[in-house]
């Protein structure tokens, strides 16, 4: 559909994620700043996190002992030189976020409670309402937006794709907004920056820890735009998901890796032990490490799923440290203080995303990028735990701050956007399933190439209706060719990439990061 109706602005960001809202906070210094996000303001993956943002805060603690652990989880693949901003801005970050509102969880003398996940060789996540940190800081983002008047929101509207200058830079996108009063139905954003903050892709797959809006829809924005997108085969499986039975789909309950930071432990089918003599850090190994580890067991012991004990914590820790994780056990019937949690690997995060520099700027000119839609390089092939907030926090910064006295001029929009085919909404699920078995956890040159066959008649056949549901639909699958090309061609195994015909990783061949822009060929 051509554009109903037309405004104007410096700064777009899309998201309103703990990225965007940053991102929006931070750009309001450099003029009219437009918020759009695609459901509510709170909608997005942040309000889930559960058990915190790490930086190097306590007593001992130091940005290079964290670059050091963010080094070893990313499995050669990180940029150092983007690690080392993250990790040295990153304790100034948390503090703006303190004095910007959010209650972070303190020891009884004052100082910030500080606890541990897989890879941390430190105590350095800070939390808020014992397991509910993404919550508290949501909260209090979308508060300062909301104080800030000069912040105009839009929210149920959907992004359909960038509008672009002659010159290539971007000239701002277009929208569908869903009943939104005067800008209601598709319409364009005129601007002089666009910042993508639209989270993750956990809707690639059958079950995730992602809320239903994570649909990959920035990526697959960036890849219709031309731009240089890394690392998308880097996609991390969270070791410890509720587990809810072989049919559960969608949304899954996460189990926090801070559970084990307190020292609950992984046990088989037989409450057998199996982390130990796996790795130096046994249950608080890396996540990708933990995942396999688990997959394996599953696979030896033909079952499609392993525990977690934490009994021993006993009813108060439970109730004070790990809230929402106790009420989401005991409402599916689970009570951890008396029993195993039943527990498998299950989608969580990209590591990869729309390739920026340092200071978050894409291969496009004007185009920006921040938090999990991004590829920083902060991540590698594996993110460490907690980093994510982090990165969303860290680079939103970087981006406002190189944009200061500097943003570009308005563009003309080149002639109108092609509008694509667009997938069926019905397809959807059948991609997830095809997705999990696929191109999941454990992957193969057959797998894949099955994975990717069937998908590519889904994209031939395109039928879909515009609106919400066909644009997540298409925006998934163009993410899903994207992914299992770069899988395909990562002959290796590496951090979350599990190759079971290539098990072992590979430096001499393969120790650079796959970049890949529509059509999906990686270089
Ligand atoms: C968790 O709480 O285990 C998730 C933390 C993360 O994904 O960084």
């Amino acid at each position: 559909p051509a554009p109903g109706w037309t405004d104007t602005v410096d700064v777009v960001v899309i998201g309103s994620g703990i990225a965007g809202l940053t991102a929006a906070l931070k750009a309001r210094e450099l003029g009219s700043v437009l918020v759009v996000t695609k459901d509510v303001i709170a909608s997005g993956s942040t309000q889930w996190a559960q058990g915190g943002i790490a930086a190097a805060l306590g007593p001992g603690d130091t940005p290079e002992e964290h670059l050091q652990d963010t080094l070893v989880a990313g499995a050669g693949l990180c940029d150092p030189a983007a690690v080392r901003a993250l990790v040295t801005e990153g304790p100034d970050a948390v503090r703006e976020l303190i004095d910007l509102g959010t209650r972070f969880d303190t020891q009884a003398t004052g100082g910030l409670s500080l606890t541990r996940e897989g890879g941390h060789h430190r105590n350095r996540i800070a939390h808020a309402g014992g397991d509910a940190t993404g919550m508290e800081i949501e909260r209090a983002l979308v508060a300062a937006v909301k104080r800030a008047d000069d912040i105009r929101i839009i929210e149920h509207a959907l992004v359909l794709d960038l509008l672009r200058a002659d010159d290539g830079a971007v000239a701002g996108v277009t929208l569908h907004v869903m009943g939104e009063g005067q800008l209601d139905g598709v319409g364009a954003i005129r601007s002089r920056v666009v910042i993508l903050a639209t989270g993750g892709l956990g809707q690639l797959y059958a079950a995730t820890t992602n809320p239903s809006v994570s649909t990959g829809d920035g990526v697959a924005c960036a890849l219709r735009a031309g731009a240089k997108v890394r690392d998308i085969e880097f996609v991390q499986f969270h070791p410890t998901v509720l587990w809810l039975g072989k049919s559960a789909k969608g949304q899954q309950p996460l189990v926090s890796e801070a559970v084990r930071g307190e020292g609950a432990f992984l046990v088989d089918q037989l409450g057998n032990r199996f982390m130990q003599g796996q790795h130096e850090m046994a249950d608080l190994a890396p996540r990708d490490v933990v995942a396999k580890a688990i997959m394996r067991q599953m696979l030896a012991a033909g079952k499609d799923h392993v525990f977690l004990d934490a009994r021993h914590f006993g009813d108060e820790l439970w109730r004070v440290r790990f809230p929402t994780i106790l009420a989401s056990c005991r409402s599916h019937g689970i009570d951890p203080v008396r029993e195993l949690i039943p527990v498998a690997p299950a989608c969580h995060y990209s590591s990869g995303g729309v390739w920026t520099d340092l200071n978050g700027q894409t291969s496009i000119p004007g185009l920006y990028a921040c938090g999990e839609v991004a590829c920083t390089g902060v991540h590698g092939a594996n993110r460490l735990a907690s980093n994510s907030l982090l990165e969303g926090l860290v680079f939103a910064g970087r981006i406002a701050e190189s944009l200061a006295g500097s943003l570009p001029d308005l563009r003309e929009p080149a002639e109108d956007t092609r509008i694509p085919g667009l997938v069926d909404a019905d397809a959807v699920p059948e991609m997830q399933r095809m997705m999990t078995v696929g191109a999941g956890v454990i992957r193969s040159a057959t797998g894949l190439a099955e994975a990717g066959e069937r998908l590519g008649k889904l994209i031939e056949q395109p039928s879909g209706e515009p609106g919400t549901p066909g644009w997540e639909a298409t925006n998934l699958v163009t993410v899903a060719a994207a992914l299992i090309a770069a899988a395909t061609a990562r002959e290796e195994s590496r951090g979350s990439h599990w190759r079971e015909d290539h098990p072992d990783r590979d430096d001499a061949q393969w120790s650079g990061n796959l970049d890949l822009t529509l059509p999906v060929e990686c270089e």
